[in-house]
């Protein structure tokens, strides 16, 4: 990760400070809550993939950075969403906004930061990359309440699940590297090869994450593992322990997703891990990972090239 930023090293820091510029407002909780999750850190994954897509098609410039401010506001518009939503206490190693503040605040400075994002976007003034991230937004939107209709239903099928991940987290990290490459003035194309770079990236992003939440470490991730069972969501390691697990894991699971509990988590962590339903999710997560990869082959290497070489490959390692 350390060795993919030193190749945008400066644009990177430019990013990161017009997205403390940008957090200002007259509203004191706007403000405040704003720098609480952004202080936080996080890991910056999708202004970096707008900075080295950009790389890889053209010389960088202020509009790149601006877009990948953009982005990672809005991915953190969807986060104090998401864990109103999750009901989470646990985001970016500190108590999340709705645990300190309440759900009301958390809701509220999560549109503040929607549409702090949309203001810079107008700012840059490129029609297509505002209908790009006009509609990935609509979609990431649309995903978060297909995912709410499937919680607590154990008949959720694979197709479904990849249908809600794709929606709420991989359009976002494709419309990162497809936005790079049309500011970097790239052929439709190539913008259409960044754009599959990215989202099979954020599948494999996503699938891991599902995985971390039945065998990461708190400390490491920043947020609690059990979260998603306790929201009966049906993430592909339980589906997969639903097909092909023992009789008595089958009817455990089932029961922890539709009453939407984690009180059997020990033994359904130690199921996932024993029928082979972790490995199953980790194996489609590489699939998707070398199909990232392989969108970028036939064009020439570059440092930025291979840095999205590298973050497709560390997608399926990491941890946290
Ligand atoms: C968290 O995204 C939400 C998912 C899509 C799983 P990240 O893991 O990129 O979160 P931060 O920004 O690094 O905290
Ligand atoms: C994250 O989904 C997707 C969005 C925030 C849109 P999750 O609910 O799986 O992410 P975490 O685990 O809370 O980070
Ligand atoms: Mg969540
Ligand atoms: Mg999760």
């Amino acid at each position: 990760m350390q060795q993919a930023r030193a190749v945008v090293a400066q644009e990177f820091e430019a990013v990161n400070k017009l997205i403390i510029e940008e957090l200002h407002s007259e509203v004191a909780l706007a403000e405040n809550i704003g720098h609480y999750i952004v202080d936080a850190g996080g890991k910056r994954l999708r202004p970096m993939l707008v900075l080295l897509a950009g790389g890889a098609n053209g010389k960088l410039t202020q509009q790149h950075i601006t877009l990948a401010a953009v982005i990672e506001f809005i991915h953190t518009a969807t986060l104090l969403h998401d864990d109103v939503v999750d009901v989470s206490t646990l985001r970016r190693g500190r108590p999340t906004a709705n645990a300190e503040w309440g759900n009301a605040s958390s809701v509220l400075v999560g549109d503040f930061l929607y549409t702090r994002a949309f203001q810079l976007l107008v700012r840059l003034g490129n029609m297509e990359v505002m209908a790009l991230l006009a509609d990935v937004t609509n979609t990431i939107a649309e995903g978060e309440v297909l995912q709410l209709t499937k919680a607590g239903d154990p008949n959720t099928s694979e197709e479904d699940y990849f249908k809600v991940i794709k929606n709420k987290t991989a359009v976002l990290f494709a419309a990162a590297t497809a936005g790079g490459a049309i500011l970097s003035g790239a052929s439709e194309e190539q913008v259409e090869t960044y754009y599959q770079y990215g989202l099979n990236l954020g599948l494999a992003f996503q699938l891991v994450d599902d995985t971390l939440d039945y065998q990461g470490n708190p400390e490491e991730m920043g947020k609690n593992i059990g979260d998603d069972l306790n929201e009966g969501k049906p993430t592909l390691p339980l589906i997969y322990l639903m097909k092909h697990g023992t009789q008595e894991q089958k009817t455990l699971t089932k029961s922890a997703i539709s009453n939407k509990s984690s009180e059997h988590i020990e033994q359904i962590i130690t199921a996932t891990q024993s029928s082979g339903a972790i490995d199953y999710a980790h194996n489609k997560a590489q699939q998707l990972s070398d199909l990232a990869i392989a969108q970028l082959q036939g064009f020439t290497e570059t440092p930025h090239s291979k840095a999205l070489n590298r973050l497709a490959k560390l997608s399926t390692s990491r941890t946290a």
